[in-house]
């Protein structure tokens, strides 16, 4: 497969090109940085890059709403999609996968106090989200399934914090649990969110053209146990089913019976 990735520079880009280029695919790289620049804020720059590619991986992004104004992050992160998606379509391109984020459901950028309703949290869960970060990638979501409609496979990943085991030591496990509260102590390894990435390009049934998919680990980057946490950190949070021992809060069975994804968890012996 001759496979386009946008955002390629990046850190879970990098990692999609690396795993499709040992899985023997040719891979067009396309970022915004580089000795070859693509901006995907300009369809004429994405066609030319586009070209000859049997299938998308959009990663490119500006991936947290922490630094930049509002306005420019939805410009930015709806335009790219938008281009990156239209003009595959154009060029007859039919299989696209696009990372989404766990950050649709609300709390994790939310500048108020946003409890999550219930736990376990899957496909089915409300989105609540009130910040522009998860708008645009809402935005990602509804472009897929749009041209899902008109006949292109499309994947929506919604990735949860994704990490390097050490990265989710530092950042997780030895940080005080309040800090993490609001992502429910989650995180999805990075060679594991790329996997998810190659897998969800295999052709699919009709029924299943357009997906979402959660894509987090099946444990969460902490040492404590997660019904405690919950009840610590969380006591608005219903949670609806026992979570043992160290169980991620975030429930991903649809990814692994649609495109076959399970985690490998690797950061408590990594
Ligand atoms: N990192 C996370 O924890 C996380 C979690 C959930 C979802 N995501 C999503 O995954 C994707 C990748 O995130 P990441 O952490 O690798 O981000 P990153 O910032 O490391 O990489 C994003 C890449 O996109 C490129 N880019 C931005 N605007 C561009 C443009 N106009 N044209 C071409 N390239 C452009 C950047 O140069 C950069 O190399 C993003 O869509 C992000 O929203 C990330």
């Amino acid at each position: 497969m001759r496979v386009w990735v946008s955002g390629a520079r990046g850190k879970l880009g990098a990692e999609v090109c690396r795993q499709l280029t040992a899985a023997g695919h040719e891979v067009t790289a396309a970022d915004l940085t580089g000795d070859a620049p693509v901006d995907l804020m300009d369809p004429a720059s994405v066609r030319e890059s586009l070209t000859g590619a049997d299938a998308i991986v959009h990663c490119a992004a500006i991936p947290t709403p922490e630094a930049i104004d509002p306005a420019q992050l939805v410009l930015r992160n709806t335009m790219t999609t938008f281009n990156a998606m239209e003009e595959a379509w154009k060029l007859g391109i039919r299989h696209a996968v696009l990372a989404s984020s766990g950050s649709l459901y609300g709390p994790a950028w939310s500048p108020v106090d946003l409890p999550w309703p219930s736990a376990p949290v899957d496909e089915q869960t409300q989105l609540q989200y009130v910040d522009p970060y998860a708008l645009s990638k809402d935005f990602l979501e509804r472009t897929g399934e749009m041209y899902a409609r008109r006949g292109m496979q499309v994947t929506a990943l919604r990735f949860h914090w994704i990490l390097t085991p050490a990265e989710v030591r530092e950042f997780v496990a030895e940080a005080p649990p309040a800090a993490n509260a609001s992502n429910l102590w989650g995180y999805v390894d990075l060679g594991e969110a790329a996997r998810a990435c190659l897998l969800a390009l295999a052709p699919r049934a009709d029924i299943d053209r357009f997906l979402t998919l959660l894509i987090t680990a099946e444990d969460t980057g902490s040492r404590r146990p997660t019904a405690e946490l919950l009840a610590e950190h969380a006591p608005a949070t219903t949670v609806t089913r026992p979570l043992p021992g160290t169980t991620s809060v975030f429930d991903c069975g649809r990814a692994a019976s649609t495109i076959g994804w399970t985690h490998q968890s690797r950061w408590r012996t990594g």
